[in-house]
């Protein structure tokens, strides 16, 4: 990801809550908030619901050998390490920027920012 100017960072979990290989969705600010961590140990955060009818992502499959999530409800796919749309390919889902220190996982809130794609479908 591109860097982008943050107004503040959010501790959303530790890397004790989040092993690799895993994810889990959190609430800031009333957003739900998915965070992958991806096998090699990149960590993602992005919108937690899915831009198509807003079921949470958290409940889809994800296949980390693949690389694809794929939500619960109509099966739309995302790519995992990017949030790139697989099917449909014209979409994706909003990333938040992430860092980690002292094995804490913060997320990058920027202000004015819509945190959340919604796509036709
Ligand atoms: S709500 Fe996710 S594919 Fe329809």
């Amino acid at each position: 990801m591109s860097e982008r100017s943050v107004d503040r960072w959010i501790e959303v979990a530790t890397l004790d809550d989040l092993w690799e290989g895993d994810f889990l969705d959190v609430e800031v600010d009333g957003e739900t908030v998915l965070l992958v961590h991806l096998p090699g140990g990149a960590i993602r955060a992005y919108q937690g619901i899915c831009p198509h009818q807003e079921i949470a992502l958290a409940d889809g499959d994800f296949d980390f050998e693949s690389g694809i999530l794929t939500c619960s409800a109509h099966r739309w796919q995302f790519e995992l390490a990017t949030g790139q749309g697989v099917n449909p390919a014209d979409c994706w889902l909003y990333e938040y920027p992430v860092k980690v220190e002292d094995d804490k996982i913060y997320i990058g809130w920027v202000e004015g920012e819509r945190h959340y794609n919604r796509c036709a479908g």
